[in-house]
């Protein structure tokens, strides 16, 4: 009989024939020294902190290695209730719950809150994790352009009739773009309708605004959005996922998300990780003022080398480049001078935007900013300037 699998190898074939195979990376394993990374999300350079490990080794040792159930079993522990109290008063919420990862907080909340014959407006660029809960909700979806808040309140209209739920979802800071949500303007086009507002802000939280609260305080109205959704494995440097707002949502997400009823309660070293990350996310303002003033200072020498890059909003600062395979190709060549920029191509990004993906971080000083731009230079000087 045929091998059921056999059109695996030749469809992998075909994502390296096309510039698309991706393949992991072990970090540790390549040429000291290790290279400077301008790629990942640890924007406040918390996640190799020893206050961090030293609380995951704490949790560790009164709580255990694994929570051993879901929170609504056996699972939650007081480690649990407080990471939930510290999210809460962070963002000046009346409450919290924690998920296991950002993906989850999304694929479990959005079907909480709308389903058959009720309607999400969603914006082309948000995040899979949102695009993925849209369709577990099996609510129609309009998805609007990047952007476009006529589109979206104009889709809104179009669709809203008596007991309909209707949901605007979006994400705070766009994360292969780096731009921000309108959110006030948002915020009006919902309550002209009587929408309920999510944001995701994965990469705007512990980054952004007052006390580092996020896109939604950063821009005033952190009031008028009723689902904040935040990840705690990028500023925070630990796990997790969560969701802030009123006290009934949160119950009512305790009892009808999935993806915190069924799955195994975060693990007590990362919950314990995770509060000493906010923690010292609050008190070390220096971080996100460093990470942004890096970004800052990315962007505006690739501008002054000719490329079309505006002033970031947070840490996400992209250079397209176009076909995946010049992308990869100045990856490489950022690698062989010591950076870590990560092509990143469809299907994360639309085709004929692949693009080399900057992110910058409190570990970044101006000296390793200017080297960067120094090798970006050279890079795309031998494949080709875009
Ligand atoms: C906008 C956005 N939302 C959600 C997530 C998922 O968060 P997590 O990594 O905690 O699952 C990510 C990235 O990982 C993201 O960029």
């Amino acid at each position: 009989v045929a091998d059921p699998l056999g059109w695996v190898a030749p469809a992998l074939e075909g994502l390296e024939a096309d510039g698309l195979r991706r393949r992991l990376r072990h970090r540790g394993e390549e040429p000291a020294p290790a290279p400077l990374d301008l790629s990942g999300n640890d924007y406040l350079a918390l996640s190799r902190d020893p206050r961090l490990a030293a609380a995951a080794a704490g949790a560790a040792a009164r709580w255990g290695a694994g929570a051993g159930a879901s929170r609504l079993v056996t699972g939650g522990t007081a480690l649990h209730r407080d990471l939930e109290e510290a999210l809460a008063a962070w963002k000046g919420a009346e409450a919290a719950i924690a998920f296991s990862s950002g993906y989850l907080a999304n694929t479990g909340t959005i079907p909480a809150l709308v389903g058959p014959g009720d309607l999400v407006v969603s914006d082309a660029w948000n995040h899979a994790s949102i695009v993925d809960a849209c369709r577990l909700s099996r609510a129609e979806v309009a998805v609007v352009p990047h952007g476009d808040v006529d589109a979206v309140r104009a889709a809104l209209r179009a669709g809203a009739r008596p007991g309909r739920r209707l949901l605007v979802a979006v994400d705070g800071v766009f994360s292969m773009d780096g731009d921000t949500a309108d959110l006030p303007a948002l915020c009006d086009a919902a309550e002209e309708v009587g929408a309920v507002v999510l944001v995701d802000d994965a990469h705007g939280g512990g980054v952004l605004g007052p006390d580092g609260r996020g896109t939604p305080a950063a821009q005033g109205c952190a009031d008028r959005v009723h689902v904040h959704v935040g990840t705690l494995s990028k500023a925070v440097g630990a796990a997790g996922g969560f969701v802030v707002g009123r006290g009934d949502l949160v119950e009512w997400l305790r009892n009808r998300a999935r993806t915190f009823v069924f799955d195994t309660a975060p693990p007590p070293p990362v919950v314990g990780a995770a509060l000493a990350g906010i923690g010292l996310a609050r008190a070390e303002p220096w971080r996100r003022e460093r990470a942004l003033a890096a970004a800052r200072r990315l962007a505006a020498g690739l501008a002054a080398l000719g490329h079309d890059v505006a002033p970031p909003a947070a840490c996400v600062v992209p250079l397209l480049v176009g076909s995946p395979g010049t992308a990869v190709a100045a990856s490489a060549a950022l690698e062989a001078q010591g950076l870590r920029v990560v092509a990143i191509r469809p299907p994360s990004v639309p085709p004929g935007t692949s693009r080399l993906r900057f992110t910058t971080s409190a570990a970044l000083s101006d000296a390793d900013v200017d080297a960067a731009l120094a090798a970006v230079g050279r890079a795309l000087d031998r494949v080709g300037r875009p």
